[in-house]
């Protein structure tokens, strides 16, 4: 079944250097006005992205925008929904949880320059303001090499760039949203103290790789729990796969520094999948870590977000 990644947003490559994570509640006092604010935010994006990219080309900027299941129903109540466009409600197994947390819009964005990003969240807050407000805003950076603020080279497994599509993007088997694709975003803050008093040893059992090289350990070496066994999943006897952008984010301030997971998928119940193993294996990264937000966004096509622009659902 193909997909067209020419039409969709920046869902199936680049981590990106710097990264803003932002999730918006919609006032829900005026849905008209809420839905025609909505329109022009989908509408002006393009442009103000467009705009950047000409001003900024070194900056390489990225972009995806997202609606969840409580802002479709909300704002588009007699259209069509993506098949797999849930309430994510939040999972609990073996006294572990994933929260679910409630917001209407996501917004993921990347560029070399944090000034660039600075500038178009401050472009795009003209739009939304009026109707919504910022439930978490969540600056993320590359860290060195690629790794996550654990230390280990983060996305080996994940699909490489050639491929990547295929696994992010929805495709003819939900012809009308085809080109979308389903982004699960969640918020882990790391008990960092404690990962840091482990050996590299038994932080590598813990992972299931070198941390310095990034080879993947003998099945045998890896602990139960390892982080690379209780997230590979397979479906009907087949390896799946997302595509990761997780990136490191850290606040002195508070002390509370983790990891913004962000997985992008062609099919929700992949993903889906991968929590519900992780907590039911009690994957290792759960022993020092508190999720705090957690929800499912849809990432229209940009030919729907034109849609939702000209308010044509
Ligand atoms: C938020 C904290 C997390 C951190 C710090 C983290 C970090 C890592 C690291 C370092 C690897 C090994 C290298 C690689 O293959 O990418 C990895 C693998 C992986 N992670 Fe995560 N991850 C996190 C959360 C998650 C979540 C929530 C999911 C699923 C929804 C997930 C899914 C995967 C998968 C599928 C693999 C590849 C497993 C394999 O086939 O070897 N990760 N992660």
């Amino acid at each position: 079944m193909a997909v067209s990644p020419h039409i969709a947003q920046d869902v199936y490559k680049d981590v990106g250097q710097n990264v803003v994570f932002i999730t918006l509640a919609l006032n829900r006092s005026d849905q008209q006005a809420e839905r025609e604010a909505v329109a022009e935010l989908a509408g002006r994006l393009p442009a103000v992205l467009n705009s950047m990219r000409i001003r900024m080309p070194e900056a390489d900027v990225k972009c995806a925008l997202g609606f969840s299941a409580q802002a479709w129903d909300y704002l588009y109540p007699d259209a069509a929904k993506p098949r797999e466009l849930e309430d994510f409600a939040g999972l609990a197994d073996k006294g572990y949880t994933m929260p679910g947390t409630p917001a209407d819009l996501f917004l993921h964005l990347r560029a070399g320059q944090q000034a660039v990003l600075y500038e178009i969240t401050d472009q795009l807050r003209e739009f939304f303001a009026p109707v919504a407000s910022v439930v978490d805003e969540t600056a993320g950076f590359r860290y060195f090499e690629g790794r996550a603020i654990i230390g280990f080279i983060d996305g080996t497994e994940a699909p490489a760039e050639f491929e990547s599509a295929d696994y992010a993007i929805i495709g003819d088997e939900d012809a009308e949203f085809a080109g979308g694709s389903y982004a699960f975003a969640q918020k882990w803050i790391h008990d960092m103290d404690f990962w840091k008093s482990l050996p590299v040893e038994e932080q590598e059992r813990a992972v299931g790789r070198r941390k310095f090289s990034d080879l993947e350990l003998d099945d045998a070496a890896k602990a139960p729990n390892a982080h690379n066994v209780a997230a590979k999943v397979e479906l009907d006897g087949e390896e799946q796969k997302i595509v990761r952008m997780n990136v490191p984010f850290a606040d002195l301030g508070t002390g509370e520094s983790g990891t913004y997971f962000i997985g992008y998928a062609r099919s929700w119940h992949v993903t889906r999948a991968m929590l519900g193993q992780m907590l039911e294996l009690g994957d290792y990264l759960l022993q020092f870590s508190r999720i705090v937000t957690g929800q499912l966004f849809f990432i229209p096509s940009r030919p729907l977000l034109g849609r939702i622009a000209d308010d044509d659902l």
